[in-house]
């Protein structure tokens, strides 16, 4: 016996969001490298616990299709973007990339509604909030890259290293 409880539209859309958090994860990790290269430690951190929430969102949506008895499929991923003209650059990149997974969630969350089901909406709304959170998080260290301009970057090490707000928090290594 089938025991699906999620919509049989909306189980599509959740594997192109596994690869879509994938896609992040790998972004992430790019990101994280290229800090690190330019001895920006903490800058590289931020971005190396970014990716690990982004694997962290694959595997929710990986077991919630476990969960509702789904064979599981994980797209192909596009290579990330490696070459980057600074700090700002990659950072705005970063912005955008969770904005544009803000759009997909909601949309998700629209599909969820439509169809009526409801263990899909209430399993999107973590997702709505977390959205709100990363989105914030990025915003603020892109507008204190700007503000310490990409010759001043230890400023905003120094920050990193002295605020506890700009670190994302420790739920995720908790595996979601
Ligand atoms: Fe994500
Ligand atoms: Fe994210």
């Amino acid at each position: 016996m089938k025991t699906t409880l999620i919509s049989t539209k909306i189980v599509p859309e959740f594997h192109r969001q596994i690869g879509s958090e994938l896609e992040a994860f790998l972004q992430y990790l790019a990101i994280a490298a290229y800090f690190e290269k330019a001895a920006l430690p903490r800058l590289a951190a931020y971005f190396s616990r970014q990716a690990e929430e982004e694997r962290g969102h694959a595997m929710r949506f990986l077991q919630l299709l476990v969960d509702n008895d789904v064979d599981v499929a994980i797209p192909s991923v596009p290579a990330p973007e490696v070459q980057f003209r600074d700090a700002e650059h990659a950072v705005t990149l970063s912005l955008e990339r969770e904005l544009r997974v803000t759009e997909e969630i909601h949309s998700l969350l629209r599909l969820a509604r439509q169809e009526n089901d409801f263990t899909s909406e209430t399993f999107l709304h973590w997702f709505v909030k977390e959205q709100l959170e990363e989105v914030s998080s990025v915003d603020q260290l892109l507008k204190m890259i700007q503000r310490a301009g990409n010759h001043r970057l230890l400023l905003v090490e120094d920050f990193l290293g002295r605020s506890d707000q700009m670190k994302p928090s420790k739920k995720e290594s908790e595996g979601g």
